[in-house]
């Protein structure tokens, strides 16, 4: 009797074939289920003769594992034909979209400056960030003893050498002087780049940030050059009307130097907290080239004059964007960076 059923169900079983998931279900529920007919098979075995189980025993265990086979045998035909079918997946929806990058503001701000002087005649230079003291200082006119050599400015990395020690660079203006001893004049050239300070990270200042540095050389440029020239930047990056003010200030590689600020451009000159309320931000460092500096570089000094700046592209940003915390820039935090895809292309 249970000889009859186990071979009416291995034909059933045998003949079974299916590419639906639901089927394929029903009939695991079936055979293989806690209530299905295996374990009322097995069930019904305790009750036969002893001989008889010799016998069965062999045959259920048999039946059992055909069973199984057949399931996992049917299952994993599923994984490869049903897809787009029964699994669940359609394919008529549309695909997921492309993530469209952006620019870092950082290098939005440095393409908008290279190109306002780009059309004044300015060419794009770049120098090592890894430098050594003479183009770093010496060359610069910093004397022997200046604060800015310390050790608490500066990330020193190797004492001695050819050329001093060598160091981190902890602005561009070494690449004025890589560009003057490599050249002659006349020389007009825009030097962006990263530079280094020891300082400790925070909202307000940190240990690696970006400056661009501008150069002109050449007979008879005086200090009206500089000021029509910076005048002109203003205008074109933060809109005609923008006032600038220079300050007097003291830079060794500059004679005279100035500051350069321009009217705040949050309350534009109203007086904010951005400006503290004075009406007016700083936003570089400028002076005519101090003839040290062109005769360390092999310029005569008595045919040629210049004027140089300086500025921190993160203070411009800062201008542009109201970015409060530095430290944004450098954290790659993909919800910040987006912001500025379609701001100043
Ligand atoms: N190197 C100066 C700094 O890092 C910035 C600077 C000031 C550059 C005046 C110049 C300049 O070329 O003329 O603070």
């Amino acid at each position: 009797m249970l000889q009859d059923k186990i071979t009416q169900y291995t034909t059933e079983i045998n003949d079974f074939s299916t590419e639906n998931v639901e089927e394929l279900e029903q009939f695991r529920i079936k055979f293989l289920g806690t209530k299905g007919i295996i374990k009322d098979i097995f069930d019904e075995f305790k009750a036969v003769s002893p001989e008889e189980k010799k016998t069965l025993g062999k045959v259920l265990n048999e039946f059992k594992q055909l069973a199984e086979n057949k399931y996992q045998t049917l299952k994993e035909q599923d994984k490869s034909e049903l897809i787009g079918k029964d699994a669940g997946l359609d394919l008529t929806l549309p695909g997921s979209g492309f993530e469209v990058g952006a620019r870092h503001p950082l290098a939005l701000v440095r393409r908008e400056i290279v190109d306002i002087f780009s059309k004044l005649g300015f060419v794009v230079a770049e120098g090592p960030e890894i430098e050594d003291d003479w183009h770093n200082f010496s060359a610069l006119n910093f004397p022997e003893e200046h604060p800015a050599r310390d050790m608490q400015d500066t990330f020193f990395i190797k004492k001695g050498g050819e050329h001093g020690d060598i160091a981190l660079r902890t602005h561009t203006s070494s690449v004025q002087v890589r560009m003057m001893e490599a050249g002659k004049p006349p020389f007009r050239a825009l030097m962006p780049g990263r530079v280094y300070r020891n300082e400790a990270i925070s909202a307000r200042a940190h240990c690696f940030f970006h400056q661009v540095e501008g150069l002109y050389v050449d007979e008879n440029v005086s200090f009206a050059d500089l000021k029509q020239t910076l005048f002109y930047f203003v205008q074109e990056l933060y809109g005609e009307g923008t006032k600038v003010r220079f300050r007097p200030s003291y830079f060794p590689f500059t004679e005279p130097s100035a500051e350069m600020d321009i009217s705040c451009t949050i309350c534009k000159g109203e007086g904010c907290q951005f400006c503290k309320f004075s009406g007016w931000v700083e936003i570089l460092g400028c002076g005519m080239v101090d003839p040290n500096v062109l005769e360390n570089c092999g310029i005569d000094s008595k045919k040629y004059s210049g004027f140089a700046f300086g500025m921190g592209i993160e203070r411009i940003a800062n201008l542009k964007f109201v970015i409060k915390d530095l430290r944004l820039f450098s954290e790659n935090d993909a919800r910040f960076l987006k912001q500025y895809k379609t701001s100043l292309i």
